[in-house]
């Protein structure tokens, strides 16, 4: 039986992951948007493309949810992106009810999906998406971790001049500016990143990847990142799809890891056909946690400002 992954929002992010996951050919393809046509334009534009690369899927458009019934993954990328000197957290009252009906909807026709979020203020939309579901923790993956990883990745290899393949880097904490790459973790084949840069180097690749979301609003003006942030979610998908148990860094439902409760929080993840297998707990030093606890407390922050402003129970 072939698989079926739902995109809802087909802008930027959600066609460009709906283009990388065509490649892969692991899934037929539903793009949901609200925009009358859009969706169905660039379904059929993709479909188009596939005789080119000989992939052999089905990819429909549409502006309603009648076509994502039995959906073995749904994407949550609808919602405004940020615009230059907003933050994620500036998304929220508008996002909150795009992804509230988006869930809603898609519930309803596929009860057995997994559910992978990448509407920001992401942390925040991927508790949303838990409460309004109904939905069991392990089935909600927000998608923030392997961008962030991989935009610190980019800029070891931009500075080392080493292939992309040696550079492991791991980013958790909250998808903002207190997101806590993890210098001590992350190597070039084997070698701590620590030994490897000087000081000031790795502190300036530290806050370029903490602001690297940012750079890019500021360089397009009209909307933010999609290429990395799409492929992301491709490999997530297929993670899932292929129940590969791999680890990657993402957005999951914290039940005491890292001593933290009630908030989704970036860490490393294992992924399988059920969702989040397992949370996996790195061994952290005091400037770690401290980190991570400031990250997380930004994050509640925007959860409990999410819950006052929807009429959702609370906690
Ligand atoms: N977590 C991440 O790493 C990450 C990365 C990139 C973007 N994002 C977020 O993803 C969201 C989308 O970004 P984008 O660049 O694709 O923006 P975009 O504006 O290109 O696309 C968003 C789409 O959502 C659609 N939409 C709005 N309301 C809808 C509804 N009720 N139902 C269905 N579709 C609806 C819009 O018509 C639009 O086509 C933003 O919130 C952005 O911040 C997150």
């Amino acid at each position: 039986m072939k698989n079926k992954v739902s995109i809802i929002g087909a802008g930027m992010t959600g066609s460009t992951t709906a283009h990388w996951l065509a490649e892969r050919e692991i899934a037929d393809l539903v793009l949901v948007d609200v925009v009358e046509g859009m969706p169905q334009g660039k379904a059929l534009d993709l479909l188009q493309a596939l005789p080119v690369i000989g992939k052999d899927i089905d990819i429909v458009g549409a502006n309603d949810y009648e076509a994502t019934g039995n959906s073995d993954i749904v994407v949550i990328t609808a919602g405004l992106p940020r615009k230059p000197g907003m933050s994620r957290d500036d998304l929220l009252t508008v996002n909150a009810e795009i992804v509230r009906t988006a869930i809603t909807e898609t519930v309803l026709r596929s009860p057995d999906a997994i559910f992978v979020i990448l509407t920001n203020p992401l942390d925040t939309m991927a508790y949303l998406a838990m409460k309004v579901g109904k939905l069991l923790p392990k089935r909600i993956i927000g998608q923030a971790g392997i961008l962030d990883s991989a935009r610190m990745r980019a800029f070891v290899a931009m500075e080392t001049g080493i292939s992309v393949q040696n550079i492991h880097c791991y980013v958790l904490g909250g998808h903002g500016d207190e997101m806590v790459p993890l210098t001590r973790h992350s190597n070039i084949a084997g070698i701590p990143l620590r030994d490897y840069l000087a000081g000031e180097r790795l502190e300036a690749i530290v806050n370029r990847t903490r602001k690297g979301g940012g750079e890019i609003v500021s360089l397009l003006k009209t909307g933010s990142a999609y290429y990395a942030p799409a492929v992301a979610v491709a490999q997530m998908v297929e993670a899932i799809l292929k129940d590969k148990h791999l680890v990657v860094p993402a957005a999951a439902f914290m039940q005491g890891q890292y001593g933290l409760k009630d908030i989704f929080f970036g860490a490393p993840v294992q992924l399988g056909r059920v969702g989040v297998e397992r949370i996996i707990e790195y061994q952290l030093d005091e400037d770690e946690k401290d980190a991570l606890r400031k990250s997380a407390e930004a994050v509640r922050s925007t959860t409990d400002a999410m819950l006052k402003l929807v009429n959702l129970e609370q906690r």
